[in-house]
């Protein structure tokens, strides 16, 4: 009863947060906005008063959609391409194009944020359906375009944005392809960029480019964090060391947590409108973004460990091919993230504190155990197919931890706001509903 009274209050609460129309916000179109990297910049641009449209499945993966439907426009389209049988791509019939929410309203956006383009075909068909209709676009890239891109050309230990270029198609078109093979997903989003740039360069609408380092958060589609959350947990327990990758032993990882995603889209779209300042300083340019800490897969554990509980965190090298390594995902290293903080004025939360708002969120969904019920059970079907004959002996103790503490630690039900609370309390986050940005000093 108390837990039905408190949700009604949290989704009030929001409602409050609305501007109330009239007041000038961005229209802005989130495609993939519902999914783990991008529901809290829908989120949080729906709190900060703008008009939020999203274009996405509506698949229901924890209670995203649930909770974002009420407040954005949402129109349920699949932009994948569709392939017709002789394996080519159908641009002019599949798609955004087949999108008929998109294709029969006439609103231009102030801003479309871009979660879910893939492919280099997916984007030329973003880009001809959103000419004349978007006055900025922000694409969301990743750190594995450094992984297609020519050796650095100096000697710092951090990637900048200036390396993601590739070798010249005339001087060396074997290198360029070969570089091409070290990461599809690297290659297909360094071609994306490729294209904004191209059609922007011929007159074309701006755009921005983040980059993520490894994306970690809560309300995850895959199971990384959460699988180390636990592993960590019971690697003593079960005499079961967490794997370190025999090739990746010092090699240092950039993490991206999702709340400082969204908080680099609002400042990419005020600065890219010239509202804060300075269009043409992010017009056509690319920011990485992570956490400042770069740790390497040791010392992640050990971060994890810390608010898991576990002073000391057992760990074996083992060979690329028989580890199971969830992070890095990348080839080359981690990331400066210098210039998004100089030029964004954005500043990432420390690993620590992410880490443990990640934590205390996943624990809190254990112990509870009821509200994601389907989920924990996804996650203990992928944690048993992923750790093999360890699998379901870890399942087991995991289960079984949970249901004692069940017993004795008192929880409260989980409500939306306690999961506000525990993610997205930031320092310098802004009081939301004003409608925009206010302009600050750069
Ligand atoms: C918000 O955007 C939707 C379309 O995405 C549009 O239909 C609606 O009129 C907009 N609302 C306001 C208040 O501008
Ligand atoms: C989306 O479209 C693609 C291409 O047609 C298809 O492969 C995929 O199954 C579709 N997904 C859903 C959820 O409908
Ligand atoms: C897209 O729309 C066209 C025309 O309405 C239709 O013929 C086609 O089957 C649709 N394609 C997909 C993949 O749904
Ligand atoms: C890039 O560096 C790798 C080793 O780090 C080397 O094997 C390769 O030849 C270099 N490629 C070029 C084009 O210099
Ligand atoms: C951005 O705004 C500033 C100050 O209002 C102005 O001086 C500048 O010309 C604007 N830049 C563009 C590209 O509109
Ligand atoms: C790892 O697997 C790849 C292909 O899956 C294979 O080419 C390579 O030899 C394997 N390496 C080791 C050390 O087993």
């Amino acid at each position: 009863m108390a837990g039905v009274a408190v949700h009604s209050t949290a989704v009030l609460s929001l409602c409050l947060l609305l501007a109330p129309q009239g007041i000038a916000g961005w229209s802005v179109l989130v495609l993939g906005g519902t999914g783990f990297r991008g529901h809290y910049t829908t989120e949080r641009l729906v709190r900060d008063g703008h008009n939020v449209t999203v274009i996405s499945r509506g698949a229901k993966y924890w209670d995203v959609f649930d909770r974002l439907a009420p407040y954005v426009t949402h129109w349920r389209c699949n932009r994948t391409l569709a392939r017709e049988h002789g394996g080519g791509v159908l641009r002019k019939s599949s798609g955004l194009v087949n999108c008929t929410d998109l294709s029969k309203s006439d609103v231009f956006f102030d801003a479309v944020v871009d979660f879910s383009t893939r492919t280099l075909d997916e984007m030329k068909q973003a880009i001809e359906v959103f000419r004349d209709r978007v006055a900025l676009y922000v694409f969301i890239s990743s750190h594995a375009v450094y992984d297609v891109a020519k050796n650095r050309t100096h000697s710092e230990p951090v990637l900048f944005e200036s390396d993601a270029e590739r070798p010249g198609r005339e001087i060396s078109p074997l290198d360029r392809w070969n570089l091409k093979g070290r990461s599809a997903r690297g290659d297909n989003e360094l071609e994306c960029e490729e294209e904004l740039l191209k059609q922007y360069n011929a007159g074309g609408f701006p755009y921005v480019t983040l980059r993520l380092g490894n994306v970690f958060g809560p309300k995850e589609n895959s199971i990384r964090y959460w699988l180390l959350h636990l592993w960590v947990k019971a690697c003593v327990a079960l005499t079961l060391p967490l794997h370190v990758d025999t090739s990746l032993v010092n090699t240092r990882i950039s993490l991206t947590y999702t709340p400082d995603i969204a908080e680099a889209v609002l400042r990419s779209i005020s600065r890219g409108l010239n509202e804060t300042c300075c269009s043409e300083k992010v017009h056509g340019e690319a920011f990485n973004l992570a956490c400042e800490e770069m740790p390497t897969q040791r010392e992640l554990y050990n971060y994890i460990g810390e608010p898991a509980g576990m002073p000391y965190v057992e760990t074996i090298e083992v060979s690329r091919n028989h580890s199971v390594v969830l992070y890095p995902d990348n080839l080359g290293g981690p990331i400066s993230v210098t210039k998004a903080q100089e030029v964004l004025r954005w500043s990432p939360t420390g690993l620590n504190k992410a880490l443990r708002s990640v934590a205390r969120f996943y624990e809190r969904i254990m112990l509870e155990g009821k509200k994601h019920k389907g989920q924990i059970e996804f996650m203990y079907r992928k944690m048993k197919a992923m750790l093999g004959e360890d699998g379901p002996r870890f399942v087991e103790w995991t289960r079984a931890q949970y249901a004692e503490r069940r017993k004795t630690e008192l929880y409260d039900e989980l409500d939306d706001e306690d999961e506000d609370e525990i993610v997205l309390a930031r320092s310098d986050s802004r009081r939301p509903g004003k409608g925009g940005w206010a302009p600050e000093i750069f």
